[in-house]
């Protein structure tokens, strides 16, 4: 949705309004300037590549900042030899924070050869202790770096880069500030992710997300409503609700509302075909929302409930405050209520002192709760969390057969239980050409399975029933009927 902002009305002679949204149209005014008079210096357009890391958090501030920079005159691009490049960072396992590195060390050599270029760095990793100093030391040559707090104020901190020949720098520690009515560049026309909350309170011990994402807080239903209707009245079929624990939504509101009340509000606007979530903490999730989903004709027929590990004393030392037996409880209460759910999981194997009995155990749930799909990580020690203190005297090649048995079992009982529609008709959501084979088009199923089937263009975006032929793996190959 790009905000129709007045340019008129905003006098750049005057002081930058204190109040936001305000401030923030000020800013993209005057940043409007600074790209226009150096466009004209160039003889050409400015153009600036967005490259996100991590989750679909990370994807929708994404979409934000490009929506503030298509505001203020740039051309997006996805070539990072663009005039500006920012680089929007994941840090929950260490190999994200490497590979920005990698990039910054090639983006280097680019901005030697066009010293116009900006780097702009923000995300998770530039919350974590440590980080910047880093960039200060060894990559100097970057000249704007945020975090998660305040991309609301891209436009301000660009005017702030621009004035300055240093690295500019704003990192906050948290906040509870929520900005509305900001632009947002989105990547599909017909389906979006919207925020409904920040942050998370739950602190795993292995995770660093609650002290680079700050303090939980929701959104206000009126705003997420309001959001949801605009999208609607724009294109938009689908949304995914996103929020690091949906299920404690609302907890931190004036008026508190429970996840399963907002669902019901979102079910009613018109318009709106297709309503999913991520993600759901299984200690939090209520019997509210098995029946708000069990009677629900929008809510899709997916559920991804992170498990991490399958054995009790493991699960403990995570601090994720349900047992084995409550998990296994959990899942087979919403197999029975909405049987045909799909139910995806996240596990982390290698966690300190997990031995090949404890992951015995996680195979075990993996077999009893069939999941169409499993992500599967090893543990990354994340400094300053609980289990980086925690000694690990399982070596790297029992964890990394762990691993492999681990996957084989997710493997295997994905391939059976996604297999099982084989021949039945149902309704896709066409969202692209397929990357491989452009006769075909990919379409995502209400639970969330992959149908790849021959069609064109015209399709995508557009609802439509298929014939699930053959079961490959984790995707289906259809036919459009
Ligand atoms: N090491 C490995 N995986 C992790 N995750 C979170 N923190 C870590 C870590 N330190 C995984 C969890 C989470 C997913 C998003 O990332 O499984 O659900
Ligand atoms: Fe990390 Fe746990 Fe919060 Fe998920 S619920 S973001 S794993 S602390």
């Amino acid at each position: 949705m790009q905000k129709e902002i007045d340019w008129n009305n905003i006098d750049l002679n005057s002081e930058p309004p204190a109040q936001e949204p305000m401030r923030q149209y000020y800013f993209m005014k005057k940043a409007r300037e600074i790209v226009m008079e150096e466009s004209r210096k160039l003889g050409r357009r400015l153009t600036a590549d967005g490259e996100t890391f991590g989750c679909q958090m990370n994807a929708k501030d994404s979409e934000k900042l490009i929506g503030i920079l298509g505001t203020i005159g740039f051309e997006m691009i996805d070539d990072e030899s663009a005039d500006l490049v920012f680089y929007n960072t994941c840090t929950v396992r260490d190999n994200a924070n490497q590979r920005v590195y990698g990039r910054l060390g090639l983006v280097h050599s680019m901005k030697k050869k066009n010293p116009h270029k900006k780097i702009a760095l923000c995300g998770c990793m530039m919350q974590e202790p440590g980080v910047i100093e880093k960039i200060q030391k060894s990559y100097p040559f970057v000249d704007l770096v945020f975090g998660t707090h305040n991309i609301y104020k891209f436009a301000e901190l660009l005017v702030t880069m621009y004035h300055s020949d240093r690295m500019v720098i704003d990192i906050w520690k948290d906040t509870d500030k929520i900005v509305e009515d900001l632009p947002a560049q989105r990547k599909y026309p017909f389906k979006s992710g919207v925020n409904i909350m920040y942050g998370c309170n739950n602190f795993c011990s292995y995770c660093i997300v609650p002290y680079v994402r700050g303090r939980e807080r929701s959104r206000n239903p009126k705003d997420i409503i309001r959001e949801i209707e605009a999208l609607v009245a724009d294109g938009v079929v689908e949304v995914m609700l996103l929020g690091q624990n949906v299920n404690s939504y609302g907890k931190t509101l004036d008026e508190p509302m429970s996840f399963a009340g907002l669902l019901q509000e979102v079910e009613k606007i018109e318009g709106l075909e297709r309503i999913r979530f991520m993600t759901s903490h299984p200690k939090d999730l209520s019997d509210e929302l098995i029946q708000v989903m069990k009677t629900s004709k929008k809510i899709c027929r997916h559920l991804h409930l992170p498990l991490q590990a399958g054995s009790t004393r493991i699960l403990t030392a995570m601090n994720r405050r349900y047992t084995k037996e409550q998990y296994l409880e959990l899942a087979h209460k919403i197999r029975r209520e909405i049987p045909d759910i799909s139910l995806t999981t996240d596990i982390i194997v290698g966690f300190p002192g997990e031995t090949a009995a404890d992951v015995d155990e996680t195979i075990e749930v993996v077999k009893e709760v069939e999941y169409d799909n499993a992500f599967t990580f090893i543990y990354s020690r994340r400094t300053g969390t609980p289990a980086a203190a925690m000694p690990n005297p399982v070596s790297d090649a029992e964890i990394k057969e762990n691993f492999d048995r681990l996957l084989k079992a997710v493997q295997e009982t994905a391939r059976k239980r996604v297999g099982r529609l084989t021949g039945e008709v149902h309704r896709a959501l066409v969202e692209e050409i397929n990357e491989h084979d452009s006769a075909l088009v990919s379409g995502r199923l209400s639970n969330n399975t992959i149908v790849h089937f021959p069609g064109d263009a015209s399709l995508v975006g557009k609802l439509v029933n298929v014939k699930l032929v053959e079961a490959h793996g984790f995707y289906y190959i259809g036919e459009l009927q």
